[in-house]
């Protein structure tokens, strides 16, 4: 699957999103090393914080079905430009991705962004702090 099809998935899981709070709609679409795909829009709740981003629904999705290796991922969103992932989503990704994973971010325009892990999140808490804890 190239660059542009992964943006087509995110924009069509995308039309899934429920937000019926913010009206802002987010798709993301993940790539594992196996070729497998998974999809992700993000999920709202009346109480707010529990909403869940679209970034982090794909890659929960992944994870919970066995998968942990990825090759990248496309999120898309209605924005002036390339949807910049929250700080939360960033940290997750951070978990799985390699820091040289390429994540392409995009607008409903078409401009893409494609940024690394390590870009999007330099100097980020990972696992390796925790060792002889
Ligand atoms: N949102 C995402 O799904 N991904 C991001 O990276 C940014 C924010 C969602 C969360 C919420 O449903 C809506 O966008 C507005 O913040």
């Amino acid at each position: 699957m190239n660059t542009h099809q992964l943006i087509e998935e995110a924009k069509n899981i995308r039309e899934k999103a429920y937000t019926p709070y913010s009206k802002f709609k987010v798709g993301a679409a993940l790539l594992t090393k196996e070729g497998k795909l998974f999809t992700g829009c993000n999920i709202e709740n009346a109480a707010y914080p529990v909403t869940c981003c679209a970034e982090r629904v794909a890659i929960f999705k992944a994870i919970s079905e066995g998968y942990h290796q990825f090759q990248t991922i496309a999120v898309v969103a209605d924005t002036q430009r390339p949807v910049p992932p929250c700080g939360s989503c960033r940290q997750v990704m951070s978990e799985f991705f390699e820091p040289d994973l390429e994540i392409h971010l995009t607008d409903l325009s078409g401009t893409v962004k494609t940024i690394t892990m390590a870009e999007l999140l330099p100097f980020s808490f990972s696992p390796d702090d925790l060792i002889d804890k």
